[in-house]
């Protein structure tokens, strides 16, 4: 059985189709991701599979469960950390802890016990018993990952798990759901826009825009789709003659002249580089600036979507445009 399955999943709000026929399985043990900008529906997909809404059409099974058909046997089974944060800043971060045991009904006893070694496992002990207003950010957010394991979920939903949050705070926000997944076997179905968090994180991306999955696999097979890395040169002119002896060196791939640039693409830069360089002397062209690129998601959503997955103001008006596209078409 696998953690999860969903089948020609969709859902339609009105004109806008957030989530477009969509299938994937996520494997036990797990750290499954979805990688798409603003608006790709990923929060809609979640929402879905935790049966917070239901699917226009398709269906899905989590941890053999209909979500349908038996959403409070998927609900005794999942975890969510939601987008938004939940967590109360009034109380303590015990209180919000024990106040999450409370509503899925776990006796007080196992509660306590339970709570403190969640607090543990994220390093919060030291801060359990001081009101959620004075945590930092990052703190929040392990807390409210906290909170959804409260009743020990075989799958945990994980919604922009470091939206915000700056770059150390994410790295040690992944090593906790790392040890999540090692240490207390949870699966992870989790979404994120940012491609070096779902390439360091995941074991799996599926790579969603406008609610339709373009790509499902490894991030290092997604990254080898693309094809080598890419040496960058900026050079003065270069003839035909110096770019044949480019062309024929053992690892590269293709050369391409664009005046006073140089693009050429290798198998391993770093191998390639030395010789790149030195053919170019030796042929008496100057080179002023030389960049290696390696290939990662970022290419990946480039090649697959036509456009960058950091263009998220792009994303968002393509969206709007579409959807008054939409609106003509039907008046
Ligand atoms: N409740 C809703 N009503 C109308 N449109 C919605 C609703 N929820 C999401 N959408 C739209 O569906 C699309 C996907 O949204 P969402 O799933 O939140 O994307 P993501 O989480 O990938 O940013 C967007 O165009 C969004 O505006
Ligand atoms: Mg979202």
């Amino acid at each position: 059985m696998n953690a999860i399955e969903a089948h020609g999943l969709r859902k339609v709000f009105g004109e806008i189709v957030a989530v477009d026929n969509i299938s994937f399985a996520v494997e036990k043990g797990e750290i499954f991701g979805f990688l798409g900008p603003n608006g790709a529906g990923k929060t809609t997909t979640i929402n879905m599979l935790t049966t917070l809404l239901k699917p226009t059409a398709g269906s899905a099974r989590v941890w053999g469960y209909d979500i349908v058909d038996e959403p409070e046997r998927v609900r005794e089974v999942i975890g969510l950390a939601p987008q938004e944060l939940t967590v109360d800043d009034e109380l303590t971060g015990y209180e919000n802890m024990m106040l999450h045991a409370a509503l899925y009904h776990v006796p007080k006893e196992e509660a306590r016990v339970r709570v403190k070694e969640i607090l543990e496992f994220l390093e919060l002990e030291r801060f359990a018993n001081k009101k959620v207003e004075s945590y930092s950010g990052g703190m929040k957010k392990r807390l409210e990952i906290g909170c959804a394991l409260i009743h020990e979920p075989k799958v945990l939903f994980l919604d922009e798990p470091t939206l915000g949050l700056d770059v150390q705070t994410r790295a040690a926000i992944w090593n906790y759901i790392r040890s999540l997944v090692r240490e207390k076997g949870v699966t992870i179905f989790m979404t994120t826009h940012y491609m070096d968090e779902a390439d360091n994180l995941c074991n799996r991306v599926a790579i969603i825009d406008y609610g339709r999955v373009k790509a499902i696999d490894t991030p290092s097979r997604l990254k080898s789709t693309i094809g080598g890395d890419l040496i960058e040169l900026e050079v003065s002119e270069i003839n035909g003659l110096t770019s044949e002896k480019l062309r024929t060196l053992p690892g590269v791939i293709d050369v391409v002249l664009d005046g006073e640039r140089a693009l050429v693409k290798v198998v391993r830069g770093e191998e390639v580089l030395p010789s790149v360089i030195s053919i170019l002397i030796r042929d008496g062209v100057s080179v002023r600036r030389v960049e290696m690129k390696k290939p990662s998601l970022e290419e990946v959503f480039l090649s697959l979507t036509g456009r960058k997955l950091r263009d998220e103001n792009g994303a968002r008006e393509e969206i709007a445009r579409r959807s008054i596209a939409i609106r003509r078409a039907r008046s």
